[in-house]
């Protein structure tokens, strides 16, 4: 809803601002580097972010590169906004110039990628996603907020809300999965947490959804490439997500990078203006991802800069990160008319609108040094980032080896163990070296002796081998997919040799995304699926391993058993006319399952429950469901009740299973809990061939459980409309 105050500064601002100056909002600039070599800071980040240089050698050259942010171009009102100024002093050195310098004193916004905690690393949000908790998510995007603002940023890139059914993809690590339902959620409890309900809290950061849309089924899992599905296949699984966190408030929103159908997002009408804005009544800033209006050239939709630029402003994008195509070329376009004055005043309000929401105009300077060290990395933080990654990682597999017992004697193996810096994972662009604990930082602080496993040495004579496998940080994220998803041969190798020694072997997995583990299913009696868990990697790993925490965590994409398999391993696929059984010509492979070595929802404890007594009704708005759930072991712990249903029999092929609900509880052990279950109407329903939407009358599956395999049933006859 706007409000009527802003909407006349605006007009009134409008009024003011000549051409040129309108043209300078829509630009976002990056700094550039300027001494001994000619970088951007945005190659910089990138080269730490796929490994080229590390984080060390990228803060070295940050630290000794002056940076040039082009202050001549704020005076002359041609930059509207920054990308990635990190530090308070800095960013208000440069909005003291904007404010006090340039014609019309219009405030900049600075916007950086904070997905996964500013300094205060939390897991990678594939990982805590798994903790299936709304509340969590929220209170870790407030943290990241309250620390990236007293550094002086103003909007993060985030949250991704990309539904990523294909592991393959180094992003999915960015992602809460392959479910549509759980990336709604997550978009949700983020957007609330980084922008608070008042926006101009000195802490509350905008947030911008990204990557809009469908990014996250680029084929072959083979990043920034194309996107082509049925109408219906977006609405009913891709779009939603996006929906959930735009009307959960955020302010801006990315168009992804990819094309959708033949048309890129970033010149893709139909997406930005008559979805985002006409259909959700989206009123924030748009905001192109890096350069991708210029690479409408390379996808061979634009004939130049300025034709990409004319065909993204038609489209309904706002500002332009950094490929300088609105800068250079709106002018021109709204003189010969291929741009309307209207559309640019449309787009330009856009931007001063989210500057005004901010607070930015009356109350530019958010921040001082002293102010910023004080919210780094405090003890508080710190806390939230283990109890975070306490609930992220996945108990895959135990047979018994865990939890360890106190005093155990422990053979630490695997580089992984050893580098707390590869902890963060991807997209931590402002953590510092020495930040993240590794597991012997966290078994060295609490004086629990352990034996290194060194690959040229005999094997050292203890208890229990804790094996680091899986991927360095730089093996996921942006730019960074995979063809094969199987361990590394070294990995496979230090399993074996582990095994051979006949004692017990525990695997602790760090990756950005769903591995084939069935090597370390072979070699190891217990798995711990602990992503790239950030900060507090460590200690939480410990806690868990320890059993001072009852794992908690449950899948939320699929694991595979091949690579083979993707991108049809997800749970929610649809029904074929011959569903994989004994029989030669069924839906399968011949030299690999079709069922995922772990599948969605899937997680351990250290207690075990029992389901029983499943019951479904229609009632006025839907479906009430309920199960009873007992604690059966000896432990406290929290189990996530999870309901799915199936439709059998519809006018478009429905999938086996689709997520509906989901409730995390607490359970003491003995203690047994009757959870319900309200499945809306509208959650039933699907697109037909010609597009209406609709909620058919007939049977209806319900299956409820601890994860997508093993469910109890209900079934009951829904009448569409009672
Ligand atoms: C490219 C990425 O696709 C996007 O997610 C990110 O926000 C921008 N670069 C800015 O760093």
């Amino acid at each position: 809803m706007k409000n009527p105050e802003i909407e006349k500064k605006i007009k009134d601002l409008l009024s003011k601002m000549t051409l040129e100056e309108k043209t300078g909002q829509l630009h976002q600039s990056g700094g550039s580097l300027v001494g001994a070599f000619d970088l951007t800071l945005e190659e910089i980040l990138t080269m730490v972010q796929d490994g080229r240089i590390t984080e060390e050698e990228g803060h070295k050259m940050l630290s000794e590169a002056k940076h040039d942010w082009h202050e001549d171009d704020i005076r002359a009102g041609r930059i509207g906004s920054y990308l990635n100024v990190i530090g308070a002093e800095e960013m208000n050195r440069l909005q003291h110039i904007a404010v006090e310098e340039s014609r019309l004193g219009i405030p900049l916004i600075n916007g950086f990628d904070v997905i996964h905690g500013f300094r205060t690393i939390t897991p990678i949000p594939l990982a805590e996603s798994c903790a299936w908790d709304m509340d969590l998510w929220r209170r870790t995007a407030r943290m990241s907020a309250e620390e990236a603002t007293a550094a002086g940023i103003h909007m993060t890139f985030s949250p991704m809300v990309d539904v990523s059914k294909d592991p393959r993809w180094g992003r999915i690590a960015e992602s809460a999965g392959e479910d549509a339902l759980l990336n709604g959620l997550y978009g949700e409890a983020k957007v609330k947490g980084y922008q608070t309900d008042d926006l101009t809290r000195h802490d509350a950061m905008a947030a911008c959804v990204k990557h809009f849309a469908a990014y996250g089924a680029a084929e072959g899992g083979r990043d920034y490439n194309r996107v082509d599905m049925s109408p219906q296949r977006f609405e009913e699984e891709y779009l939603p997500s996006y929906e959930k966190a735009v009307k959960a408030g955020a302010r801006a929103v990315m168009p992804a990078f990819n094309d959708l159908s033949g048309v890129p997002c970033s010149v893709n009408k139909k997406l930005l203006t008559d979805i985002l804005r006409k259909r959700w009544g989206f009123d924030g800033m748009t905001i192109s991802d890096a350069n991708a209006i210029a690479e409408c050239i390379n996808h061979g939709i634009a004939a130049d800069r300025r034709d990409a630029a004319c065909q993204a402003l038609n489209a309904g994008m706002d500002m332009d990160m950094t490929s300088g195509c609105f800068l250079d070329h709106v002018k021109e376009l709204v003189e010969s008319g291929e741009v309307s004055m209207e559309k640019l005043d449309e787009a330009v309000g856009d931007i001063l609108r989210l500057k005004f929401e901010l607070g930015l105009f009356d109350d530019p300077y958010r921040s001082g040094a002293e102010q910023e060290k004080a919210a780094m990395l405090t003890p508080a933080h710190r806390a939230l980032a283990r109890e975070a990654a306490q609930k992220s990682m996945v108990l895959l597999k135990n047979d018994g080896a865990l939890p360890l017992k106190a005093g155990v004697c422990i053979g630490l193996a695997g580089k992984l163990a050893f580098e707390g810096d590869e902890m963060s994972g991807t997209w931590s662009g402002n953590v510092q070296a020495g930040d993240c604990k590794s597991i012997r930082d966290g078994l060295d602080a609490e004086g629990i002796a352990y034996q290194p496993v060194e690959t040229d040495q005999p094997l050292p004579d203890c208890d229990v081998f804790l094996c680091a496998i899986g991927e360095r940080k730089a093996e996921s994220g942006e730019a960074a997919s995979r063809a094969s998803l199987a361990l590394h041969d070294e990995d496979i190798a230090l399993l074996k040799r582990l095994k051979e020694s006949g004692k017990p072997v525990v695997a602790v997995v760090f990756a950005g995304r769903p591995l084939c583990l069935e090597p370390a299913v072979e070699c190891a009696q217990a798995i711990l699926m602990a992503w790239h868990p950030g900060a507090e990697a460590g200690p939480a790993i410990l806690d868990l391993l320890f059993g001072r925490v009852n794992p908690s965590a449950r899948l939320t994409a699929s694991f595979p058993a091949a690579t083979g398999q993707c991108p049809t391993l997800y749970y929610d696929h649809i029904r074929t006319g011959r569903p994989a059984g004994k029989f030669k010509y069924t839906s399968k492979y011949l030299d690999a399952p079709v069922e995922p070595l772990f599948p969605f929802g899937f997680g351990l404890s250290y207690t075990d429950c029992l389901y029983s007594d499943v019951s479904a009704a229609q009632t006025a708005e839907g479906i009430h469901a309920e199960i009873t759930v007992r604690n059966t072991g000896d432990r406290a712990g929290e189990e996530t009740v999870q309901c799915y249903f199936r439709d059998p029999v519809a006018r478009r092929v429905r999938p086996v299973r689709k997520l509906a609900a989901f409730e995390k509880i607490a359970l003491q052990p003995g203690e047994s809990r009757r959870v319900a279950f309200d499945i809306p109407r509208a959650a039933l329903g699907y697109y037909d061939q010609d597009m209406n939407f609709t909620v058919d009358d007939g049977l209806i599956e319900v299956y409820i459980g601890g994860n997508v395999r093993d469910t109890l049933q209900a079934d009951l006859y829904f009448v569409s409309e009672r």
